[in-house]
């Protein structure tokens, strides 16, 4: 990797792209991940949701992920957050779920953050089994459990990958 980590630029990803999230896309996004679970159940509101994707935030780096040229993923990263970066968001769209984009974002992520930092951080909802199941298959280990963080009656799980 050359030049500071998440840079908010394209980066090509194996045969798929991440680039900047652009403004005018936030909206529709968020329309798409309030119907899916950890923001569904948590209550999320479409539009608060966009509001937080478009927010200015310099120490966020928000991407999107095109497979096949079309949007399928996107990834929110924190850096610097605590001795190393945190993926403060991370999605797959239902159609492209399950064909190793996720790993490949995560991977993308860690070799961002390896370059400065020896941590990977992430948090998941604990009612989230499939993102758990997930988080494990690439390297995370549950660290802590958070009660109340997002939504009040639910635990969040901080997950941290050694890198
Ligand atoms: C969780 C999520 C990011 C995973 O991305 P994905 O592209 O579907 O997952 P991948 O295809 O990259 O799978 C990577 C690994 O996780 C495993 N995995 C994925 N879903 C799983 C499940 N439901 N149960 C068990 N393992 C699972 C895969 O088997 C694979 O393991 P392997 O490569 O060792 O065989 C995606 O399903 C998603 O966006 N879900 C909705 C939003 C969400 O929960 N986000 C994360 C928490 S905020």
């Amino acid at each position: 990797m050359t030049g500071a980590p998440f840079a908010r630029q394209p980066h090509a990803i194996g045969s798929d792209r991440l680039r900047p999230l652009d403004e005018g896309e936030c909206a529709s996004l968020a329309g798409i991940l309030v119907t899916l679970d950890p923001w569904q159940t948590l209550g999320f509101q479409a539009d608060a949701l966009a509001r937080y994707l478009a927010r200015g935030d310099d120490a966020l780096a928000r991407f999107v992920l095109e497979s096949g040229g079309a949007p399928a993923g996107i990834l929110a990263v924190r850096s610097p957050w605590l001795r190393g970066p945190y993926i403060e968001l991370l999605a797959v769209l239902p159609g492209a779920q399950g064909s190793g984009l996720g790993r490949r974002m995560v991977e993308w992520a860690a070799g961002q953050a390896a370059a400065t930092s020896s941590n990977l951080w992430a948090c998941v909802s604990a009612f989230n089994a499939r993102a758990r199941a997930f988080y494990g298959r690439v390297g995370f280990i549950e660290t802590a459990t958070l009660p109340d963080l997002v939504t009040a009656g639910f635990d969040e799980v901080l997950l941290r990958r050694r890198l």
